[in-house]
């Protein structure tokens, strides 16, 4: 067994576990942080998506002994003062979201476009989302939700919250 200790979505968290583990198994069995998806368990679809130190990982082919002394951001950090992120605010309204398995995943990815190209195009879209897998809504309705969340993020900027 191994310790660490690390941040999650602001919380401090002490663990101790086996040096194989992998971030995904981690964050949702012994932290409970369901948001974080198990699908493929290959880095191939991208739905157990999470930040760490900033950067977009796949949890799954991640070990969580590689997240000691970091910080980690999954789908359920990114509401602040219980205020939906613009991105989960525009996936509800379009539709974006069908079984909302993969959907965590988008939204991750989504999230880290709109902070560095606020402004995105639609190939920056297809860009940043090559590394999640939909099943389910022919991603046109996710293209529109990204459009959508960055309207709604520049609005905030000029008009405020
Ligand atoms: S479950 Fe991790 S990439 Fe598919
Ligand atoms: S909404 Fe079902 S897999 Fe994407």
């Amino acid at each position: 067994m191994i310790e660490i200790a690390l941040n999650v979505n602001g919380k401090e968290h002490h663990a101790s576990l086996q040096p194989y583990l992998s971030l995904m198994d981690f964050l949702r069995d012994m932290l409970g942080y369901k948001g974080v998806k198990v699908c493929c368990s290959t880095g191939e679809c991208g739905a157990c998506t999470v930040y760490m130190n900033g950067k977009l990982v796949n949890s799954c082919v991640t070990l969580a002994a590689a997240a000691d002394s970091g910080e980690i951001t999954t789908v359920e950090g990114l509401a602040s003062n219980g205020k939906l992120h613009p991105v989960q605010i525009a996936f509800i309204e379009t539709g974006a979201s069908q079984c909302g398995y993969c959907t965590p995943g988008f939204i991750m990815s989504a999230k880290v476009l709109l902070d560095e190209h606020p402004n995105p195009t639609v190939d920056d879209i297809k860009d940043v989302i090559s590394g999640n897998i939909c099943r389910c809504t022919g991603y046109t309705k996710i293209i529109e939700a990204i459009q959508l969340a960055a309207s709604i993020q520049l609005a905030e900027q000029v008009y405020g919250d």
